[in-house]
């Protein structure tokens, strides 16, 4: 789907008498009253609008939608769709975005391929035009998302929208062409991090990340990919995660993406995502149900590269590396066993106590790994554990760390991309609960609370830095009819580097 911006000119009256569009979209408050756009649309049409509304053709909360097949009078547009944009008040982040999927499930079932959106004129009070674009665009994007490399018929069922004119004021001319760029830039990364997520484990192995990191480097000067081979992660000392690969025919992969553009003293910004790219549980083997969803334990690595994707693309100035720590979890003759004591880079030994607490046992080293880039900040973003489903369900990320200042900034950048994340707290009192008889710590904490106690393991692996963990296995997956991968973090994440850069 590709989109543009449509400057009209004033009055509307007159740039819609003008306009030709397979269909205009304009927006109608509860109350009946018009946005600009419906007003002027009203005029041309002799009151059709007020018409329509007025015998409640249109019913009046907020997405519902009325295609009005034909429009005479003076308008050139072949269809009008009007939208109940809902009370201005209440028009938050997801109800705004939900605006435009509805949008694009009416324009859907008429299969209309090119469409003018007039409805930034109703943006939310207190949401810049920027974010009232960016919120439209990932709306867009995401309702016209299709996965279909592994379907034979790669046609049938895709979205008929092609094409998407956001209707703008001549004077927001400069600052909505790049807003509607840098928006487009998270689309692709978005894009990115979902189909990696919905690839199938046979395909998606850790080389395939590596492959794909690579591919990214190649299109962006600004970027730079490394990959560690199984022998140099030996000679770094990353016993733990190297545990967990040796059970899998396939070879572990250790990705570090360096992406510079900015002054070489601003501070490195550092996100590590967990890539285990199937999660059986190892020796300490998974039920059957549902196994297969856990070919999106790589969610961490593939928003991380959706991320790098994104930042190369709208040229962000900033200095950022990604670690992805890649492996695949499997029972063999030689795989990993409870009760196996690893040594850490760090140093530090880990008991084994379940080898289906893999996450963990591979991010350590990449944590350990993030010291020597001296970073402002350290994020990483893991599918880590089932608990956090339990205790948030799946509407926010769970957020954990040991700085309340970064902590604060991401939950804000959760609000303001919709994309939120909710904080879990990481006292001292559970460090306890990770004691070992034999190593200097155990790999699971027991049944209670086990996203906090998952954090606090990787917490003894962050302390030279300030460092927020993501625990995304509830958001970065939806289960059920609309089982596939959702793209989260990234909006998340962006907003809060983007919000960096303007700071
Ligand atoms: N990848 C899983 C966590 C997970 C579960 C992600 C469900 C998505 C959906 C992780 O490696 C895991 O198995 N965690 C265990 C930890 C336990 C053994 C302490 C879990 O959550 O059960
Ligand atoms: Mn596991
Ligand atoms: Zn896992």
């Amino acid at each position: 789907m590709d989109f543009s911006i449509h400057h009209t000119a004033s009055p509307l009256t007159e740039a819609f008498a003008d306009l030709r569009s397979d269909c205009l979209v304009v927006g109608v408050y509860p109350n009946g009253e018009f946005t600009p756009s419906a007003a002027a649309l009203d005029h041309l049409s002799g009151g059709l609008l007020t018409r329509l509304t007025q015998r409640g053709d249109l019913e009046m909360t907020a997405g519902k939608t009325l295609l009005i097949p034909s429009v005479s009078g003076l308008v050139k547009a072949e269809r009008v769709l009007l939208v109940c944009v809902g009370a201005a008040e209440e028009l938050k982040p997801k109800r705004w975005k939900s605006l435009f999927s509805e949008s694009m499930n009416a324009l859907q079932q008429r299969g209309i391929q090119r469409v003018d959106f007039t409805l930034l004129e109703a943006a939310p009070q207190g949401m810049s035009k920027d974010q009232a674009l960016r919120h439209a665009v990932l709306a867009l994007d995401e309702a016209s998302y299709r996965f279909l490399d592994f379907k034979s018929d790669k046609t049938s069922g895709l979205p008929s929208v092609q094409h998407a004119a956001f209707l703008a004021p001549a004077d927001d001319e400069n600052t909505l062409e790049q807003a509607l760029q840098q928006a487009q830039a998270i689309a692709s990364g978005i894009e990115l991090t979902k189909n990696l997520a919905n690839t199938p484990g046979n395909v998606c192995t850790p080389s395939f990340l590596a492959e794909t990191a690579q591919q990214l480097a190649a299109q962006s000067s600004l970027l730079d990919v490394e990959i560690l081979e199984r022998e140099t992660m030996q000679q770094l000392g990353m016993g733990s995660l190297l545990s967990v690969a040796q059970g899998s025919d396939q070879p572990p992969k250790f990705i570090i993406l360096n992406y510079r553009n900015a002054a070489d003293d601003t501070a490195t910004v550092v996100l590590v995502g967990k890539g285990v790219t199937f999660d059986s549980g190892g020796i300490s083997l998974k039920p059957g149900e549902k196994m297969d969803e856990m070919k999106y334990d790589m969610g961490g690595a593939a928003a991380v590269l959706g991320i790098f994707k994104a930042v190369a693309a709208m040229r962000l100035p900033i200095n950022l590396v990604g670690l992805i720590p890649s492996v695949e979890n499997m029972p063999s003759g030689g795989a990993l066993k409870p009760g196996d004591i690893v040594t850490s880079m760090s140093g530090q030994t880990i008991e084994v106590l379940n080898t289906d607490a893999e996450g963990r046992l591979i991010l350590c080293d990449a944590l350990t790994y993030a010291e020597r880039f001296n970073p402002a900040a350290v994020i990483d973003m893991a599918t880590l554990t089932g608990a956090v489903i339990i205790a948030l369900a799946r509407a926010p990320s769970g957020l954990l760390g040991n700085n309340a200042e970064l902590l604060q900034s991401i939950l804000q950048a959760g609000e303001t991309s919709g994309d939120r994340a909710w904080e879990l707290p990481l006292w001292d009192d559970y460090q306890d609960l990770l004691k070992s008889n034999f190593a200097d710590m155990a790999n699971i904490g027991g049944r209670e609370g086990g996203t906090i106690t998952a954090a606090a393991f990787l917490s003894r692996f962050t302390k030279a830095y300030p460092w927020a963990h993501l625990d995304i296995a509830g958001t970065a997956w939806n289960s059920g009819d609309k089982k596939g991968a959702t793209g989260r973090p990234v909006p998340l994440v962006m907003e809060w580097l983007m919000t960096r850069v303007n700071n």
